[in-house]
């Protein structure tokens, strides 16, 4: 069966629309960004169907799925290498770039179509784009150049450092833009990325046309990092992973003997429960995604360890209630989750109890680097789906989905957040070794 990496384009579909309405008083218009998807055109086709006014991605093979498909117009949101200026030129209908030896090169090109550029000014990330004081005179080269014209520019937040966007910023690039309006062949264009624009937006009135470049509050409806805080009016639709289980038993506790570095050669992060519990095997590993990236659905569950190809989910399905904590959890604990049929005893297994075994699935959430290593994996089935979570999304189907809005309060980064939403509760239980400090993935829940 392998493993399977299901997204609803439903709640995309909704997001940007969610996005297009609450902007549309401040004449901000929503581009979105397919580039963790790998220009999927379902996903992009939602996109333009709730809203978007262009779609965007950093590889020309993305633009290229999207134009076969007639879905546009796409803006290519990395500089084209010299050997891509074709490609480009046949599949973008913009590009954001600041090297002038690209624009240059991409200007010489046939067919001597104008292709309208978007000028990156770096505000402070320091990842692509010209600096401020530089802005003016390479907008002014930039609209020397015959085989192009300036569109207006561009800006980024939080991709390389961290840096986060602000009113302030925002109204500085609006300066800026207002300084090189001259040069721009139409009406300039402000564009703004990505999804930690959001709340920022609500206060700013631009003076040029603005674009904001959403790509994963519009998949996830709720900020990736690092508080998880749900976005109003957007639905929560964390894309799933799911994967089948090859082998289950219960088994004791770390390893006795003298331990070492891992088959990657790593030490260990996650240490192995002090005590008997239910190792459930996968056949699923890191050529699919990564171990930080998954969030089990699997009640009192954690990843503890993954190779190429095996991951290991420890269940906490034992008759181990004299050492769960306090407040009667193990006595109160749901029913796993996983398409297994709940089993009796099978030898191993305490009587009566739910348990995993070979042939079950089990469901994880992905975060946004889970969904980009899903995405790029050839091993992972990809399914994108229309309402794959419950019908008004505004109560939670089981551990998937629900409304973003009624979520509970964020946590800080690693900390568990209050209350729930049908999401399983990822605790070890106060025998069980605690996931080092600096990984949260064992404990902390994406919400
Ligand atoms: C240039 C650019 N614009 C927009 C985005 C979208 O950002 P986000 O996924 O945070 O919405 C990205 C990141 O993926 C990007 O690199």
């Amino acid at each position: 069966m392998g493993v399977t990496l299901t997204m609803d384009v439903a709640a995309v579909r909704h997001n940007v629309a969610a996005w297009t309405r609450r902007l549309a008083d401040q004449h901000i218009e929503v581009v979105g960004v397919t580039k963790a998807v790998d220009g999927q055109p379902e996903v992009g086709r939602a996109m333009l169907e709730g809203g978007a006014v262009a779609l965007a991605d950093s590889r020309l093979t993305s633009l290229a799925r999207l134009a076969e498909q007639g879905l546009g117009p796409r803006i290519l949101i990395r500089p084209p290498e010299f050997d891509e200026l074709d490609t480009a030129l046949d599949v973008a209908d913009g590009v954001l770039l600041s090297d002038l030896s690209t624009a240059r090169a991409l200007s010489a090109r046939p067919p001597g179509t104008r292709m309208p550029v978007l000028m990156v000014v770096d505000l402070g990330d320091r990842r692509d784009g010209v600096l401020p004081d530089d802005a003016v005179a390479l907008a002014a080269r930039l609209a020397d150049l015959p085989g192009l014209s300036l569109a207006g520019l561009a800006v980024n937040f939080a991709c390389l450092s961290g840096l986060q966007p602000s009113l302030a910023l925002f109204q500085q690039a609006d300066a800026i833009l207002g300084r090189i309006a001259d040069w721009c062949a139409g009406e300039p264009l402000l564009s703004i990325g990505g999804t930690y624009c959001l709340p920022h937006l609500l206060h700013f009135r631009p003076r040029h046309r603005c674009l904001v470049r959403l790509g994963a509050g519009l998949y996830f409806g709720h900020y990736t990092l690092p508080t998880m805080t749900p976005i109003p009016g957007l639905l929560r639709a964390d894309p799933i992973l799911t994967a089948t289980v090859i082998e289950s038993r219960r088994k004791p506790g770390p390893p006795e003997g003298l331990v070492g570095p891992d088959a990657f050669g790593h030490v260990p992060a996650r240490p192995l429960p002090r005590r008997v519990a239910r190792h459930v095997l996968l056949a699923m590993g890191r050529r699919e995604t990564e171990i930080q990236c998954l969030r089990p659905l699997v009640p009192h569950s954690y990843v503890a360890g993954m190779s190429s190809d095996h991951t290991l989910l420890v269940v906490d399905d034992g008759p181990a209630a004299e050492s769960a904590p306090a407040g009667g959890e193990a006595a109160a604990r749901p029913p796993l989750r996983g398409t297994g049929a709940p089993h009796g005893d099978h030898g191993d297994e305490s009587a009566g109890a739910t348990v995993l075994r070979a042939g079950d699935t089990v469901d994880f959430a992905l975060d946004y680097e889970g969904l980009v290593r899903a995405v790029g994996s050839p091993f992972v089935r990809k399914v994108f789906t229309e309402r794959h979570y419950c019908d008004a999304c505004a109560s939670p189907n089981g551990a998937r989905g629900g409304e973003a809005a009624a979520a509970p309060r964020p946590g800080r980064p690693g900390e568990a957040p209050a209350g729930g939403q049908g999401q399983a509760d990822l605790v070890h239980p106060a025998s069980w070794p605690a996931a080092p400090s600096g990984d949260a993935g064992g404990t902390r829940r994406l919400t």
